[in-house]
């Protein structure tokens, strides 16, 4: 064969396989599809609706009653997942996977260091499996007693 027909050839036989290839392997699932979606969305609304005022605005509170409120909120709603002393060993399972979150110990984790982020990642949730607090009902007063709690009690512990 000449040079340049069989260059044709591997080339006719590199698509060949990359179509195949593209066709092969199920449809993706419907409902996994929908899940994503809400998620995505969820994160979108929850972003848009992230109001670092509404913080700054909140009454000052003693603050032992702001880490007694953040205990109680941290561990009805939070250990289940980021287990009792943070470190992401809840074991809550969740579209068929054990979730993993980060240990809030990591020292490489410097958004969790900065107060507004570590709220702001609290009322917005991601799409991998954290919930969207703010838009799910969860008062800013509490948003904010909980990440005052893992501030003092789980961040660098
Ligand atoms: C249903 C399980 C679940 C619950 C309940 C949960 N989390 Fe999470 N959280 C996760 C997972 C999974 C991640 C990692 C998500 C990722 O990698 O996108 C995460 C990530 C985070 C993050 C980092 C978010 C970011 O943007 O990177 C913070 C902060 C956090 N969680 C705090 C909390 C607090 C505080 C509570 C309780 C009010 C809580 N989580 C409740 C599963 C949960």
């Amino acid at each position: 064969m000449p040079p340049l027909s069989s260059l044709r050839f591997a080339v006719g036989c590199a698509l060949f396989l990359l179509l195949f290839s593209a066709c092969d392997g199920p449809p993706p699932d419907p409902v996994d599809e929908a899940v994503d979606r809400r998620a995505a969305d969820a994160v979108r609304l929850a972003d848009e609706r992230f109001d670092p005022a509404a913080f700054e605005a909140l009454d000052p509170l003693s603050s032992q009653t702001v880490q007694q409120r953040g205990r109680t909120v941290y561990e009805v709603s939070c250990a289940k997942c980021h287990g009792a002393e943070g470190h992401g060993d809840g074991g809550f399972v969740f579209q068929g996977d054990t979730l993993r979150p980060r240990s809030f110990n990591d020292p490489d984790w410097e958004e969790v260091r900065n107060p507004m982020e570590l709220r702001r990642m609290i009322y917005v949730g991601t799409a991998e499996g954290m919930p969207h607090w703010g838009i799910r009902g969860m008062r800013v007063r509490d948003v904010d007693a909980v990440a005052s709690y893992v501030e003092e009690e789980l961040i660098g512990r």
